[in-house]
Order: C-alpha cells, then sequence, then structure tokens
C-alpha cells in the first residue's frame, strides 16, 4: 500500500490538497513531506506533523506517491531535478501543472512509472473538490489507488487528456466565477437591506442549497427555476433584467475567453 505523500510546489493548489488529506481520518500527516523553496510559509504545518522541507529529492525519495503542484514554467526544471529518484514499481507521479500533458511529463523523466495528470480546484482543502483525472499506462489498482487518494477531497472522474484544457477552465477556474457571482449577490443584497455579514449568509447557503438540489436530483437547472418563477411575478423580472443585460451570454463569453487564453 502507497502511503507516503509528497506534495512538490506546495503553493496555493498544493495546500489546498494537503488540507483536503489531512480532513481524512485515515490520513497520518507525519507521512506527508511537502517542498517549496520558501518553506516558512509552510511552517505552520510543522504542528501538525507534516514534514515540511526544501529538497525535493528527498521529498520524493521519502514518497511513494508524488504530487507535483508547481507553476508551468517551473516543472520542466523539478522534473530534471527528481527524475533520478523515481523508481519504476514504488512511485506514482501526478501532475496537477495546468497545460502539461503526460507525454511532456514521461518524455522528461524517462522513467517508467504511472503519469497522471489532475485538475482539482481549491475547494479541495474543505473535502468539495471535483477532480479531473487523465491517465497513461497505469494498472488498474494504481487508477484506483490514485481516484481514492482524491476522493478524500472530493469528487474525482477520470476524462480523456484532451479535455484537460477544458476541465481547467470549468472546474479550477469555475471557483472564481462562482465566488464573483457570490459576490455580486451580496452587493445586491445589500443594497436591499441586509448587512453584509447576513447577505452573505444568506448568499453562500442559497448557493449551496441550489447546488445541492441539482447534485442529489439530477435535474436540470431549469426545471428548478420554473419552480421558483410564478408568472407575472418577480423573480422572472429580475432573471429577464438579468438576461437582457447579458447575464448567461457574459458568462458564457467569460468561459470561452478563459479557455482561448489557455489553449494560445
Ligand atoms: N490555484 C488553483 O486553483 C489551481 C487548481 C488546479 C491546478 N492548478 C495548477 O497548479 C499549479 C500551481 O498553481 P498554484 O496556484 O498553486 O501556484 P503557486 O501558489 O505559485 O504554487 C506553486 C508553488 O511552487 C513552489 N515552487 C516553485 N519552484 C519550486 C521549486 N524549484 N521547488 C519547490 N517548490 C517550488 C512555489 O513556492 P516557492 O517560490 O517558495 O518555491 C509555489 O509555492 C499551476 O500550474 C496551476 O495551473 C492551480
Amino acid at each position: 500500500m502507497k502511503n507516503r505523500i509528497a506534495i512538490i510546489g506546495c503553493g496555493n493548489i498544493g495546500v489546498s490538497l494537503l488540507h483536503g488529506l489531512m480532513q481524512d481520518t485515515q490520513t497520518d500527516a507525519s507521512k506527508i513531506t511537502v517542498t517549496r523553496r520558501n518553506i516558512e510559509e509552510l511552517d505552520y504545518l510543522k504542528e501538525y506533523g507534516v514534514n515540511v522541507i526544501t529538497d525535493n529529492k528527498k521529498a520524493v525519495n521519502d514518497s511513494d506517491f508524488v504530487i507535483i503542484a508547481v507553476k508551468p514554467y517551473n516543472i520542466v526544471g523539478i522534473l530534471e531535478e527528481i527524475r533520478e529518484m523515481l523508481n519504476p514499481g514504488k512511485h506514482i507521479l501526478v501532475s496537477v501543472t495546468a497545460g502539461v500533458s503526460l507525454k511532456d511529463i514521461q518524455d522528461q523523466i524517462k522513467v517508467k512509472i504511472p503519469v497522471f495528470r489532475a485538475m482539482p480546484n481549491i475547494s479541495a482543502s474543505v473535502g468539495k473538490s471535483v477532480s479531473c483525472l487523465s491517465h497513461g499506462e497505469a494498472a488498474k489498482d494504481d487508477i484506483e489507488y490514485v481516484k481514492n487518494i482524491f476522493n478524500t477531497m472530493g469528487t474525482t472522474m477520470i476524462i480523456d487528456e484532451e479535455l484537460m484544457q477544458s476541465a481547467t477552465i470549468l472546474g479550477a477556474c469555475g471557483v472564481a466565477y462562482v465566488l464573483r457571482f457570490i459576490r455580486a449577490m451580496i452587493q445586491g443584497g445589500i443594497q436591499i437591506g441586509f448587512d453584509a455579514k447576513t447577505a452573505s449568509e444568506i448568499v453562500n447557503q442559497t448557493v449551496k442549497g441550489a447546488a445541492e438540489l441539482l447534485i442529489q436530483r439530477q435535474v436540470h437547472p431549469e426545471s428548478e427555476i420554473d419552480k421558483v418563477t410564478t408568472p407575472k411575478g418577480c423573480t422572472i423580472v429580475g432573471l429577464n433584467e438579468m438576461e437582457h443585460n447579458g447575464f448567461s451570454s457574459s458568462l458564457i463569453k467569460g468561459i470561452v475567453a478563459s479557455y482561448e487564453k489557455i489553449e494560445k
């Protein structure tokens, strides 16, 4: 059983994954090693038993499951640095770095180990990510193992690698789109009479509840909208006003603009 985990380049998403892992009661923090160059930023993790070091090679050597979480411009250097420590039969490598293909990773490491790409999002830190995974040649057990690790941080799905950029936009950047939507609703709530804290509480729970409705009932959003929109009522008037101002169109255009940017 592989249970020693290294997170190489533990920044925003690395820390989110770590927090998600640590929420799982089965996880032994002393078996997790995290790295970055400025480790003082991660000092607080030591009190939970996490190994915090700058030495990427040691982190890989002390683990069997390696998550690479650096920016795309850092990954080649990291892979060159750690490749001599990667051991077939021991290691599984998962990259969450956007835009770097399985083939590019495999070409850099030059050893035959199972390589995965994962696209989680920062909600991993509260166990609510959706993580899209794709992989090259890998045994069934290894695929199950990687899925199980990411399942501790939310839900997981396997997708074709060619959809990884789309997963980055919809799932990872998607958190930012939703948060901006939430912020706008809070601002509206303040204008119609609530203080910021109360407006946030109402909006956060409303968004959570709406998502939960769709997840649990497996229904289309519009069928639930129909239940809220009384003919000639205030909801449909508000919704139509939003659409006249380009609400759906602006969201779709934003998603497509992000996608065009990532594809460049
Ligand atoms: N943020 C998200 O929501 C999210 C979600 C899914 C995927 N991703 C992808 O994950 C990748 C990282 O994103 P991020 O937002 O987490 O970036 P980030 O906060 O900048 O984290 C990257 C970390 O890598 C560390 N690093 C750089 N060079 C290193 C080296 N040689 N050795 C060890 N650590 C090194 C940096 O710390 P030092 O400078 O201290 O070394 C930094 O903390 C990106 O490709 C992104 O697309 C991000």
